[in-house]
């Protein structure tokens, strides 16, 4: 067994029902398999709770596990420590990063926060646990309009590190938030032309936008919202046909959900692939959970010192999204 690579090497006995094994060391650890809708469908079936950012944070607040298993990015398994820093908070793969959280390194932002004194710091989620340390409010996609909407109207803020989530709340707000100029690499590439070319196909599809996604992409929305938002209101409405620009993980709950409705991913820029993948997300791997289980490793470390400033505004969050 060897862990150099951020993950568990071992080979696996060909036949091994993995999803079995899987189960027999939840209950043998009495540990918890949270997983983000972005991960494969084999993960998200394998999980105890599966979600977006928000019911993580809020599923991972109540938990009394003493092992926590985060089937998502390293940010979220960071979040995860934070709420429950006396639990082992395990991911399959340390590897699994993410373009958004890297597009704001907290010495950069801690320089951009002196640059603008007087301001409310307001971090996506999607931010390491050093950038949350220098935050007054955490938010996510889920809450982030009704956070900032609740803030007395001339409040000054700063907002990162996504431009595009911070230009959504700008125009739905009418604020003139500060933003930190960074993106996904997911949702920035969609294609316009091709969700375009779809909708042309199939007419009577509803375009389903992550607030991710840049100002043009969500004028063709019908919906935009976190993906939580985007699943609830595919759920109720009486549509049958949807173009979905998220990552395409989204798709294998939107089709359990509702199995007699057509989920379509909207294609990226890159017109050689049909849909969009987080490739982070796609690093976990039902072979990575079963290992990381059995060994208890890779396991997610915050200094103590981070934590401590970092929960506050991740329990601001949760207060304010009640
Ligand atoms: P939500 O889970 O808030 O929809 O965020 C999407 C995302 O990009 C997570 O990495
Ligand atoms: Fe980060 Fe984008 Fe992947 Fe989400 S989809 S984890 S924001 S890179």
């Amino acid at each position: 067994m060897k862990t150099d690579k951020g993950f568990v090497e071992e080979e696996i006995p060909a036949g091994l029902d993995l999803k079995a094994e899987i189960k027999r060391l939840k209950e043998e650890k009495n540990a918890v398999v949270l997983a983000h809708y972005y991960t494969v469908g084999d993960i998200q079936d394998a999980a105890d709770f599966v979600g977006d950012s928000l019911a993580l944070a809020q599923i991972a607040e109540k938990l009394d596990n003493p092992v926590i298993v985060m089937c998502g990015v390293h940010f979220m398994g960071e979040t995860v420590k934070i709420l429950c820093p006396d639990r082992k908070v395990l991911v399959p793969d340390l590897n699994a990063g993410c373009s958004l959280a890297d597009s704001c390194p907290a010495r950069d932002l801690e320089r951009f926060i002196a640059e603008h004194p007087g301001h409310t710091v307001i971090s996506y989620v999607n931010t390491s646990a050093d950038v949350k340390a220098l935050t007054d409010i955490v938010v996510t996609s889920g809450n982030a309009l009704k956070i900032v909407g609740s803030l007395p109207e001339d409040e000054k803020i700063i907002f990162g590190p996504d431009r595009n989530l911070g230009n959504y709340i700008n125009s739905q707000t009418g604020r003139r938030m500060v933003l930190w100029d960074g993106a996904c690499h997911v949702h920035e590439k969609f294609s316009l032309d091709g969700i375009v070319r779809l909708k042309k196909e199939h007419p009577e599809a509803k375009v389903l936008v992550h607030p991710e996604c840049p100002a043009p992409v969500r004028l063709l929305a019908d919906k935009v919202g976190s993906t939580a938002v985007l699943l609830k209101w595919a759920a109720e409405s009486g549509h049958k046909e949807f173009i979905v620009a998220t990552e395409s993980g989204i798709l294998h709950e939107m089709k359990r959900l509702c199995p007699d409705k057509t989920f379509i991913p909207a294609p990226p820029e890159d017109t050689a692939c049909g849909c969009n993948d987080c490739s982070y997300m796609k690093l976990n791997t039902l072979a990575k959970l079963y290992l990381t289980l059995k060994y208890e490793l890779p396991e997610v470390t915050v200094d103590p010192a981070v934590i401590d400033r970092a929960r506050r505004p991740i329990e601001r969050m949760l207060e304010m999204s009640k």
